[in-house]
């Protein structure tokens, strides 16, 4: 009988059941490179492994170089910035992702930052606990409504559409969105149809209230959300990014921010995460920011994991993965 045991390396922790499926079927070494104690572990078993499992880590040239044996890469999120997918690509190497599973979740922290920017909910929170409620909210502490206002959408894949429908259906608010293509939306996003419009980004950026970026990150989006895009955006509009931190120039947020032309920002994603000590946006009274959470739930959570082990095992059993990233559009 041939033996179709492979060595699998699990680079950050996965739920316990499907460590299981995967230790039902392959030799498992699970070792963190981020953590001082299992760097060696990992380094050990890196030049042997033909699966590799996990996220958050860059994988990239370099760590490539030292694993020969790799068949397959399965990435614990939908987004494939952490990969050198070239080189991905120009070894034959498949990387596998979770699309679908996420984003509602997603799409629930986005709405999330977009309430609690508008209607200043840390911060007024803030000041019960801080003893600071002493007398009624005057206007100087009001916020502004979210509901019927008009949302501006960058980016419009799946996760961009579960915003669009809670924007719309749920709280009333006109969506434009700018995206390379129009989403045909009779057969993918029907209950959108009249209710979110394909626009051109300056006429976007002019009539939102709220402006968010749900954009992936790749060397054509790396800064995309700069100064120019900041001083196009209404006076007094929102900015919300649950996409990757990388896309917007945060020295140009900033100065927006402090410029008056924006009124808040909510951050789920920073340009490096975790987000520095000393980032102005960490302790900026007009930015809600957010430790990197949009799918962090222990539902959503699992259900990537499970994704991800799903393909990692297709995949080296010579079979096609659930849901494989085309590394030829590195
Ligand atoms: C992803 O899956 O890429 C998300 O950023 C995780 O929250």
């Amino acid at each position: 009988m041939t033996d179709t045991r492979k060595n699998v390396l699990v680079f950050r922790e996965l739920p316990d059941d499907q460590l299981a499926r995967l230790r039902a079927a392959h030799e498992v070494t699970v070792a963190n490179p981020k953590l001082p104690e299992q760097l060696a572990a990992f380094d050990a078993a890196l030049p042997l492994a033909q699966g590799l499992i996990g996220s958050s880590y860059p994988i990239d040239d370099a760590l490539l170089a030292r694993a020969p044996q790799l068949e397959v890469v399965s990435s614990v999120s939908v987004g494939v910035d952490n990969y050198a997918l070239s080189a991905l690509h120009a070894r034959g190497i498949l990387l596998c992702h979770t699309p679908g599973v996420l984003d509602e979740t997603v799409a629930d922290t986005v709405f999330a930052l977009l309430l609690a920017t508008a209607r200043r909910l840390v911060e007024l929170s803030t000041l019960v606990r801080d003893g600071g409620w002493t007398k009624n909210i005057e206007d100087d502490r009001f916020g502004v409504d979210v509901h019927g206002k008009t949302l501006g959408l960058l980016g419009f894949g799946r996760i961009g559409q579960a915003i669009a429908r809670r924007a719309a259906l749920g709280f009333g608010m006109p969506v434009l969105y700018h995206a390379r293509h129009a989403v045909d939306l009779s057969s993918h996003a029907p209950e959108l149809q009249g209710k979110a419009v394909h626009t051109p980004l300056d006429d976007l950026l002019g009539r939102a209230d709220f402006v968010v970026a749900m954009l992936p990150l790749s060397d054509s989006t790396r800064g995309l959300v700069d100064a120019k895009l900041f001083a196009a955006m209404k006076p007094g509009a929102i900015f919300v990014n649950g996409g990757r931190g990388a896309t917007v120039r945060e020295d140009d947020l900033l100065a927006a921010l402090d410029g008056g032309r924006l009124r808040a920002a909510g951050l789920d994603v920073f340009a490096r995460e975790p987000l520095p000590m000393d980032s102005p946006l960490r302790t900026h009274a007009r930015v809600t920011p957010l430790p990197h959470i949009g799918s962090a739930t222990h539902e959503t959570r699992h259900a990537m994991a499970e994704l991800a082990t799903t393909n990692l095992l297709q995949a080296l059993a010579g079979q096609r993965p659930t849901a494989v990233y085309d590394t030829a559009w590195a």
